[in-house]
């Protein structure tokens, strides 16, 4: 399953040169949802202590995380008729946007580094970095 989903996001992230607008935001959005839906699986994981299964869930933040930049080409911002939420001030300030997006891969990173140390106060502050790198993103660049 995971694999499989590996290889979809190599597959869509590769294809972003050349898809239009609209196929780089449906599959963004995917990722998105994906995401919600793992980090749900995540803290449930990290709540009964089953390990293996969070760092499994984790391995898929760290892909997308180090491929997000890939999924906003200019132009791709949201419009009336896209079905997009991503503001405009992405591409207005692009670096405070990759800020972002380095805070969720270090968090990510982190999270995954204290779950193999099996140190439950690190893992704990790691799981909050983490949501909070979603909902401070989401706070500056989704509308
Ligand atoms: C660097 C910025 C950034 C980070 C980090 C980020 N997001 Fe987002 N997220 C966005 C943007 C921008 C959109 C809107 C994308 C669009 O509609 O084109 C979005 C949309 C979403 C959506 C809505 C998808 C839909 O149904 O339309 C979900 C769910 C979501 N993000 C979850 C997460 C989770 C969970 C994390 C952290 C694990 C996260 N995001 C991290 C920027 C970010």
């Amino acid at each position: 399953m995971k694999k499989l989903l590996s290889i979809y996001l190599i597959f869509i992230l590769s294809s972003v040169a050349y898809a239009s607008f609209d196929e780089v935001i449906y599959n963004r959005i995917k990722m998105f949802k994906f995401s919600g839906a793992s980090i749900k699986e995540l803290r449930s994981a990290i709540l009964v202590k089953d390990t293996e299964k969070a760092i499994e869930e984790l391995a898929f933040h760290i892909i997308w995380s180090e491929k997000m930049k890939e999924a906003f080409p200019l132009g791709s911002h949201a419009s009336t008729t896209n079905g997009s939420d991503a503001s405009a001030d992405i591409w207005r300030n692009f670096k405070k946007f990759e800020q972002f997006v380095n805070e969720y891969t270090r968090s990510a990173r982190n999270l995954n580094d204290a779950l193999k140390k099996e140190n439950i106060d690190l893992i704990v502050n790691g799981f909050q970095d983490l949501a909070t790198a979603c909902k401070d993103c989401h706070k500056s660049f989704r509308n």
